[in-house]
């Protein structure tokens, strides 16, 4: 019986919102005065047994604090004026601030790059990050028993007879291109990638890359070298030397990774270049006529170059950043040093 009282005069008083001197006077002497409600409970609380006692004495005494400081709540707020207690908010008091955020360094790069390549005519194009065996390996010329496809490096979402994995590159959004159009083709792909990678300063299971495709009549490894050297000339400023190292990619023939002169030391050597002078900041080749016929275009008539880049390791460069894990993190301090242009 007590406490079915306490829980209705409770949930009464929590939703009383105040008001002038008369309303709080008679609030005291309804729940607080000598002869009010509380008083009836701490009188009925006397004829209850023992065992009722020991558990209602400790409710009881809350109660009764409860009322007192909403008293005092409302006695205050009526005696300085200020507006009763409703459900709506006090609009007189001032707002929240909004901290502003700030562009992701990563985005900030993106753009950079993405607007170079706008300058000599590449458009940009997107495709899936789930994507299917045949798009990220096969039409790729991955040999079947290439190890990127294994477990180690691929985070497979169903694997069988056609599997579907996480991208582990952006060189799939080529052949979605290929498959959908015709040549020529000249464009960027900026996008997430994922590799089954434990997470250190230097490795991360996800991270980003731009790919770029270039498929035309008489495209030559010139070109190539020539469009990489622009890039690099805009991205890291004039005079900054680039050189080509063989290498070898399944989808492209000859394959070359491309380093450029360390923009942090100027090549005079530091730990971002390993005191070498040079950094590598991509891969790229000329489309395998495999991968051209693949993707049902007749490599006798066109050849095109390719090229991959990591988001990431150009802006370490740039920022000198040395751990990867920053960049997830979403600490507004980090992010904030790169400027807040809004785009
Ligand atoms: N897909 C490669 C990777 O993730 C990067 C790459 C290398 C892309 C050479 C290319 C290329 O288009 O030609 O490591």
């Amino acid at each position: 019986m007590i406490q079915e009282k306490i829980n209705q005069y409770t949930e009464e008083i929590n939703v009383f919102p105040g008001g002038d001197a008369a309303a709080v006077e008679a609030f005291r002497i309804k729940y607080l005065g000598t002869r009010g409600l509380i008083k009836d409970l701490f009188d009925e609380f006397k004829s209850a047994t023992p065992e009722e006692k020991r558990s209602l004495g400790k409710v009881l005494n809350e109660f009764k604090k409860l009322a007192e400081e909403k008293y005092q709540a409302v006695k205050e707020r009526s005696e300085t004026g200020g507006p009763a207690q409703t459900d709506l908010p006090d609009l007189t008091l001032p707002g929240e601030s909004l901290v502003e955020g700030a562009r992701h360094p990563l985005q900030l790069v993106r753009k950079e790059i993405v607007e170079i390549f706008k300058k000599l005519g590449f458009t940009v194009a997107e495709g899936p990050e789930i994507e299917d065996d045949w798009h990220n390996f096969t039409a790729l010329n991955f040999p079947l028993e290439h190890p990127a496809r294994d477990m180690q490096d691929t985070f497979f979402i169903r694997k069988g007879g056609n599997d579907i994995a996480l991208r582990t590159h952006t060189s799939s959004v080529q052949v979605r291109m290929m498959e959908s159009g015709k040549p020529p083709f000249r464009a960027i792909m900026p996008g997430r990638v994922y590799r089954n990678e434990a997470i250190s300063a230097r490795a991360h299971c996800f991270f980003h890359q731009v790919e770029g495709l270039y498929v035309d009549e008489n495209v030559s490894f010139a070109d190539l070298k020539q469009t990489l050297y622009y890039f690099v000339q805009e991205l890291y400023g004039e005079g900054t030397k680039v050189r080509f190292r063989p290498s070898y990619f399944p989808f492209t023939e000859p394959s070359a990774e491309m380093d450029v002169s360390c923009s942090i030391c100027k090549g005079a050597g530091c730990q971002m270049c390993k005191y070498s002078g040079w950094v590598e900041i991509l891969g790229c080749g000329m489309v395998d006529p495999n991968v051209l016929e693949n993707c049902g275009i007749d490599s006798n008539v066109y050849t095109g170059f390719a090229f991959g880049m990591g988001i990431e390791r150009i802006t370490n460069l740039k920022y000198e950043i040395r751990d990867l894990r920053l960049f997830s993190e979403n600490d507004v301090r980090f992010l904030k040093q790169f400027g807040t242009e809004i785009v």
